[in-house]
C-alpha cells in the first residue's frame, strides 16, 4: 500500500484551519495531518482538538514541522513566507506557499533552492480562474496581462493608499478607478490584493509588466477579478466572482478550495489541466 503523505501546516488561522479540516475529512485515504504550528500555541492546540484529536501533532517550532512532514503548507503571513519557504526547501521538503506577496520578488531564489535540494515549490491559483491558460500561453508570447479587481467601496476602508489619496469612499456613486498601475505597485499599495496580483505575475509576465486596475464599485455584491490576456495564442478573458469564506469574511472561499485542489492534484496519480 502507498505510504500516506505527511502534511504539515504553519499558521493556524482561517486558511490553515480550513485546509487542516479538509485534509482530515477528504484526503484521509492518501494523506495524514502530521504537524501543525502557530506562533500562538492556543491556536495550534485548538486546531489539533478539532481535527486529529491528538495534540502530538502540535509542534513548538518550524523545525518540528519540517522533520515530521513531506509537504508543508505555509498559511502564516507575507512577512514570514519567504523565510519559512527557504527553510523548508533547504531541508528538501516540498512546500505550498499561500502568502504569495512575500515571495514574488525573490521567487527565483526559492526556485534555485528547490532545484538544489530536489524539492517542489507550489503556488496555488487562489481566488482567480485563468492561470491554466496563462501558463500555456506563456510558452508562446504574451503581449499583455491586465487584472481588473472590483469590490464594494467599503471594502477599501482600511487601505492606507486610499487614506493617503484622500479618497472619500462614502461619496462614490458609480464605478471609480482607485488605482491603475503595475502589479508590483498594486501589491505594495493594496495588501488585500497581494495574492491575486502575485500569482498572476508569477504565472505570466512578471510584476513589472502585469497591469492592475482596482475599481470601487457601489453595484458590486461580490469581489470580482477579471483577467485579460493578449497573446500569440489568442485573447483570453476570465471573470471570477468570489463568495466569501463561510468562516472568514477576509478570505475568498475559492482561495481555500484552490489550495485544497492543489493538494488533491499532488496526491493523485493523474493530472488534469496545465
Ligand atoms: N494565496 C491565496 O489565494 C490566499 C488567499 C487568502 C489568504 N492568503 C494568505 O494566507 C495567509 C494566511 O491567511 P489567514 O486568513 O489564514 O490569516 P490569519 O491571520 O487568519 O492566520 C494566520 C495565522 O498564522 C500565524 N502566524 C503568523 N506568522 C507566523 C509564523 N511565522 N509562524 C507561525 N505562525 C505564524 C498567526 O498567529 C495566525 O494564527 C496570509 O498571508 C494571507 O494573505 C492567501
Amino acid at each position: 500500500m502507498r505510504k500516506k503523505l505527511c502534511i504539515g501546516i504553519v499558521g493556524c488561522g482561517a486558511i490553515g484551519t480550513s485546509l487542516a479540516k479538509i485534509i482530515v475529512k477528504d484526503f484521509a485515504a492518501r494523506a495524514r495531518l502530521a504537524a501543525i504550528y502557530d506562533y500562538d500555541t492556543q491556536r495550534s492546540l485548538a486546531l489539533a482538538r478539532r481535527t486529529t484529536g491528538n495534540r502530538r501533532c502540535v509542534c513548538s517550532g518550524l523545525e518540528g514541522v519540517i522533520a515530521a512532514s513531506d509537504l508543508i503548507i505555509e498559511a502564516a503571513s507575507a512577512s514570514h513566507s519567504y523565510g519559512i519557504a527557504s527553510r523548508c526547501l533547504s531541508a528538501g521538503k516540498n512546500i505550498i506557499v499561500m502568502s504569495i506577496g512575500g515571495v514574488v520578488s525573490r521567487f527565483h531564489v526559492l526556485k534555485r533552492l528547490a532545484e538544489k535540494h530536489n524539492a517542489r515549490l507550489y503556488i496555488p491559483s487562489g481566488a482567480v480562474c485563468g492561470i491554466d491558460a496563462l501558463k500555456a500561453a506563456r510558452i508562446g508570447r504574451i503581449r499583455s496581462v491586465t487584472l481588473t479587481t472590483r469590490k464594494p467601496p467599503h471594502s477599501f476602508r482600511s487601505v492606507p493608499y486610499v487614506a493617503a489619496k484622500k479618497i472619500d469612499l462614502e461619496a462614490i456613486r458609480k464605478d471609480t478607478v482607485l488605482f491603475s498601475g503595475t502589479a508590483e505597485q498594486a501589491m505594495k499599495y493594496f495588501p488585500q490584493n497581494i495574492n491575486v496580483a502575485g500569482v498572476l505575475s508569477l504565472a505570466g509576465i512578471g510584476p513589472r509588466r502585469t497591469r492592475v486596475c482596482i475599481v470601487a464599485s457601489p453595484r458590486a455584491k461580490r469581489n470580482s477579478h477579471e483577467i485579460a490576456v493578449e497573446s500569440t495564442a489568442g485573447t483570453i478573458f476570465t471573470r471570477t466572482e468570489n463568495v466569501i469564506h463561510p468562516d472568514n469574511p477576509k478570505t475568498s472561499y475559492l482561495a481555500v478550495l484552490s489550495a485544497a485542489g492543489l493538494i488533491r492534484q499532488i496526491l493523485e496519480p493523474a493530472r488534469i489541466g496545465t
